[in-house]
């Protein structure tokens, strides 16, 4: 028999999900909240950046073994494995997790389910979650339906999302029986048979496995900035720092990046729903020295903007800073708590002319900050400019050269916030050229 799936929520996670799902062979629905995101994918539009999804996505919609819906009536008549991929935010209050979505998509289809489903969740939920679902579904369940749930976390990054999906590192199955474990085995069957490390294990492990890695890296780049603080104050060089650590195959070098830190969906509001959530468990010192390392990762933003100030000569006020890169990473048109536009408002608010200028972020960022100005592309932004900052590494800034700027900006200045660039061929040809984890 062939296993008809739905997946609920269809941002990057979801969509990723189902277009996937769909070029394993399986007949998907995606299912959204959202009439104008359903409408779109629907015509093979994704409403965000993100390479190699498009043609996936295209390629099944038109294959007919995709297709969108709202209509939760639909999808819990016809799917037999429901996988819930839509978003846990941090809450207005900023303590914890906004679960509202996963709890109202687990109840909505709980109500309609008649006969035998599995509900798989893979956001990222506090702790007990799981559990704590199950007693939602028993009391919304109908007496004619036999509902089982499992715990399937994601660990995709934005930018490799299908590859991520598509050929995963490891598989983590939360299970409570064997029934379910088995319809996830044969999901999974692809990436099974390509040796794929398999963890089957109870709820809670699941939910915490995804937690854990989202805070070991988070922990991972802080740790790294924080000797950055170091090197700024003392000197030495950060880059070979992490270079020789990273030698030892225990560290690893991945992820000792200094820069502006991160940001992003996931890492910072992962790390902050984890102290809510361990504090709410009575550990109110467990988890403490993740504030630090939001600390550290906050800082590194203030370091940028108290750097462009020195630079500047204090004189903040009407000087032409083109900001480049407004993305939290490269590859995203993503700019959730981005680091680089953070900085970039921050230096508006101190009344600089900023200009920014990101390959694919620009429409998400004018949407949120419509006072900045955004240059269409890279020469529009650095024109005339007192200063430059490289704030996200897309392929574009890593390659720039001395040359491509000089002709155009005002004043050869550089901030290298991600540390891309070769400092030589800039200081040869006149640039003062300041990068992260560097004496100044
Ligand atoms: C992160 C995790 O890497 C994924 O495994 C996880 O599935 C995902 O969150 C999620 O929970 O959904 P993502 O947010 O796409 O993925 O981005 P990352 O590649 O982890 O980068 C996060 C931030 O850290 C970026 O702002 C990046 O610039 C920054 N970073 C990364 C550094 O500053 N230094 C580094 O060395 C590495």
């Amino acid at each position: 028999m062939s296993m008809k799936i739905s997946v609920i929520g269809t941002g990057y996670l979801g969509a990723t999900h189902a277009a996937c799902m769909a070029e394993l062979g399986f007949e998907v629905i995606g299912v959204d909240v959202d009439p104008a995101k359903i409408e779109a994918l629907s015509e093979g539009k994704l409403p965000f950046h993100e390479p190699g999804l498009g043609e996936l996505l295209r390629k099944h919609v038109a294959s007919g073994r995709l297709r969108f819906t709202t209509d939760y009536e639909e999808v819990a008549s016809w799917a037999d494995v429901h996988f819930i991929g839509v978003g846990t935010p941090q809450r207005a209050d900023g303590h914890g997790a906004d679960m509202r979505f996963v709890d109202a998509s687990v109840a909505e289809l709980a109500t309609r389910i008649r006969g035998t489903a599995l509900i798989v969740g893979k956001s990222t939920v506090p702790v007990g979650t799981a559990r704590r679902l199950r007693g939602l579904i028993a009391a919304n369940a109908h007496t004619d339906a036999q509902i089982s749930l499992a715990w399937n976390p994601e660990f995709l990054r934005e930018g490799f999302a299908v590859a991520d999906t598509m050929s995963p590192d490891r598989l983590v199955l939360g299970v409570e029986d064997a029934t379910s474990e088995a319809i996830l085995r044969r999901v999974y069957a692809q990436a099974l048979e390509a040796d794929t490390p398999l963890i089957v294990t109870d709820f809670e492990t699941a939910e915490l496995v995804k937690v854990a890695a989202n805070a070991f890296l988070a922990t991972k780049i802080s740790f790294i900035n924080s000797f950055a603080e170091v090197t700024e104050t003392i000197g030495g060089d950060i880059t070979v720092l992490a270079d020789a650590l990273g030698h030892d195959a225990r560290i690893g070098r991945k992820f000792l990046n200094a820069g502006v830190g991160f940001g992003g969906g996931c890492l910072p509001k992962d790390i902050r729903a984890l102290q809510a959530r361990t504090s709410e468990l009575g550990l109110t010192h467990t988890m403490g020295f993740l504030a630090e390392v939001d600390e550290i990762n906050l800082r590194r933003r203030e370091r940028v903007v108290r750097l462009a100030q020195t630079m500047l000569n204090d004189k903040l006020v009407g000087a032409r800073i083109a900001v480049l890169g407004v993305t939290f990473k490269p590859d995203s048109d993503d700019v959730r708590d981005s680091p680089a536009l953070d900085i970039a408002v921050r230096l508006f608010n101190a009344g600089a002319d900023v200009l920014v200028y990101d390959p694919k972020g620009n429409k998400n960022a004018a949407e949120r900050f419509p006072r900045l100005q955004y240059a269409d592309d890279l020469p529009e932004a650095v024109k005339d400019a007192d200063l430059v900052l490289l704030l996200t590494e897309w392929a574009e800034f890593k390659a720039l050269v001395p040359a491509d700027l000089e002709e155009l900006v005002a004043t050869k200045r550089i901030i290298d916030g991600r540390n891309v660039l070769d400092r030589a061929p800039w200081r040869d040809a006149g640039w003062e050229i300041v990068r992260m984890g560097q004496h100044y």
